[in-house]
């Protein structure tokens, strides 16, 4: 029983691995698919990536896919970098960089934030499942912490005194917006392995 997690982001691969092992099934990832190109995310929403992105993989490869579309927003930039988060600036560092300098002189009580992911399971066609999870926060002064990707080291963890990538990769993985996300697909995924079991 094989599913497609339709992404190319190590960071992510490595989180959805861990969220996903206790369903017991085998996952693929496009790098098994070298002649399938990449999918166009030219959405406005979370919700529009998610979906172009889970149904070109699903297209492509024939197999159940999950896919999601994350990003992060922050209050005070209206909800920006959002669905650009990963294009805010070229590199990790610039971003983060490029997010702290926009932020310069703003008070930490207007440095509200949260993380958005919106996950998208496709069993078959025309049966897509859509949930969204996230985690609140706020933009640090400045990065901390080696542990998950992205943005995580400027990205201070609402009730948890550290920023994301100083929390153990199990603690991310509980209360991460992916995690959440996933937490709400997981009775259709559980669902899923029961019937193709059977069948
Ligand atoms: P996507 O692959 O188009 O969904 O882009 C997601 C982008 O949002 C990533 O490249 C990161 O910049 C950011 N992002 C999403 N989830 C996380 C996370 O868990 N930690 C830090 N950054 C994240």
């Amino acid at each position: 029983m094989k599913l497609l997690i339709a992404t190319q982001n190590a960071g992510k691969i490595r989180e959805l691995e861990a969220i996903l092992a206790p369903l017991g099934v085998t996952l693929s990832t496009p790098e098994e698919f070298l002649e399938v190109p990449e999918a166009i995310e030219d959405g406005e929403t979370f919700e529009e990536n998610a979906l172009k992105k889970a149904r070109h993989w699903f297209m492509a490869t024939g197999l159940p896919t999950l896919a999601d579309d994350s990003g992060l927003m922050v209050d005070a930039l209206d909800g920006e970098p959002g669905v650009r988060s990963a294009r805010y600036a070229p590199t990790v560092e610039e971003r983060n960089a490029k997010l702290l300098a926009a932020l310069e002189g703003i008070l930490p009580e207007r440095r509200t934030a949260r993380f958005v992911c919106v996950a998208v399971f496709i069993r078959g066609h025309g049966d897509e499942v859509i949930r969204r999870g996230t985690c609140e926060g706020r933009i640090h002064s400045e990065p901390r912490g080696d542990g998950g990707f992205g943005y995580d080291p400027i990205f201070w963890v609402e009730g948890h005194g550290c920023t994301m990538a100083e929390l153990p990769a199990q603690v991310k993985n509980q209360i991460s917006h992916r995690a959440r996300a996933l937490a709400a697909l997981q009775p259709d995924l559980i669902e899923w392995v029961k019937t193709s079991r059977r069948g």
